[in-house]
């Protein structure tokens, strides 16, 4: 089929096998990008609107149970230091995105499983419904754990959870993790917040070493079938003290751009087959481009999370090299973002939630 029908057809809504979305996320014809990005914009704005929503993220503490062969922050990296914010410090976070109209909230750390990491979260998700009067969404990011920490965090005022699969093959996944972390524990994970109740957010790396196109096609379609509400999901970037950053050795440009195009079709090609669900533009495509967030915006994507950690702890939770924004304070963030968005022709819902349209639908139906 032509290039520009098949683009045609998926911005109908026909449904793409995999051959075609790989196809999609390769084609070097004159135009093929360009017409793929508008069809996903247009798509974006009937089903969810030219309105970006904003989701502060805290990354409030670097500890680590995990040894992802990929993450700057695993377990046995050697000589990093690792740090928990104060529950005051989070809290005040926590107000400074209120006052500031970011309507939610994004708690992300490290993976760990205990009753005393549980009970630390649980108290700061009652702190911030207290402190914001219930108004701010909240969006954990804290990895796999199990069915009664999931309900704890919930019942606590959790909103919604992200939890990335990082690839849809469990063949590649096993070749990422060391051979205890399991791709179907961490499937099974997003199946209990599913049913507990959340709003659901996962997603992958892209440009993973040994990921091949027809693997990235079927992680969309894993996206479709998995039936997410938001989709979290940026090129991979190598960090050198990780075992697989630094057998890949310095990247030059050309596969720092590749990575950035797959990233930003992905992001196409998810907003054409899942249609009315949330879709961030990463920051680890801020970190392959300055402007990486806005052409993820203009390629589909309707969310953005600005980093309002205090800058002391941002050098700490490095996850890959390069990571944007190493010392802009939150404030600075919030008028450089408000900026480029405006340029864009996009308005940002100060002070709304902005929950996923899919996630209403769903709980309406
Ligand atoms: N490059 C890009 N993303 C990474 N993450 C971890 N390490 C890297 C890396 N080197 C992502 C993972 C994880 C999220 C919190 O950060 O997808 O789920
Ligand atoms: Fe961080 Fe612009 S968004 S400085």
């Amino acid at each position: 089929m032509d290039i520009f029908k098949l683009i045609e057809a998926a911005e109908r809504g026909e449904r793409l096998g995999r051959g075609e979305i790989a196809r999609l996320l390769t084609d070097g014809e004159a135009g093929a990008r360009e017409a793929l990005f508008a069809a996903a914009y247009r798509v974006k704005a009937a089903e969810v609107g030219r309105k970006v929503f904003l989701r502060g993220i805290v990354e409030f503490s670097n500890l680590c149970s995990k040894d992802c062969f990929y993450c700057g922050i695993r377990r046995s990296r050697p000589g990093l230091e690792r740090f928990r914010m104060e529950p005051g410090e989070i809290l005040a976070a926590a107000r400074w995105a209120d006052e500031n109209g970011y309507g939610s909230l994004v708690l992300q750390s490290g993976e760990v499983e205990s009753e005393e990491f549980t009970a630390f979260v649980e108290d700061l998700l009652r702190g911030i419904k207290e402190i914001s009067g219930g108004r701010l969404g909240v969006t954990l990011s804290l990895g796999e754990q199990g069915a009664e920490t999931y309900r704890r965090w919930f019942d606590a005022g959790g909103d919604r959870y992200l939890l990335r699969i990082e690839t849809s093959d469990p063949e590649l996944y096993r070749r990422l993790h060391p051979s205890d972390h399991r791709f179907d524990r961490r499937r099974g994970c997003l199946e209990l917040l599913r049913r507990g109740g959340w709003q659901v957010g996962t997603g992958m790396m892209i440009g993973l070493p040994g990921q091949s196109v027809e693997s990235l096609a079927a992680d969309v379609l894993f996206l479709r079938d998995a039936d997410v509400d938001m989709v979290g999901m940026g090129p991979y970037i190598p960090h050198r003290e990780t075992p697989l950053g630094a057998k890949s050795g310095e990247e030059d440009r050309a596969a720092r751009r590749r990575r950035l195009e797959l990233g930003l079709r992905m992001i196409a090609l998810t907003r054409l087959t899942l249609r009315d669900v949330n879709i961030a533009a990463a920051t680890a495509l801020q970190a392959l481009d300055p402007a990486g967030r806005e052409l993820g915006l203009a390629a589909g994507a309707n969310i953005i999370m600005p980093n309002i950690t205090p800058t002391r702890y941002r050098d700490a939770y490095q996850l890959y090299d390069g990571k944007p924004c190493l010392d802009e304070n939150a404030a600075d963030c919030r008028d450089c973002l408000q900026r480029r968005v405006e340029d864009l022709g996009e308005t940002i819902g100060f002070g709304e939630r902005g929950d996923s349209p899919r996630f209403r639908r769903r709980r309406l139906s």
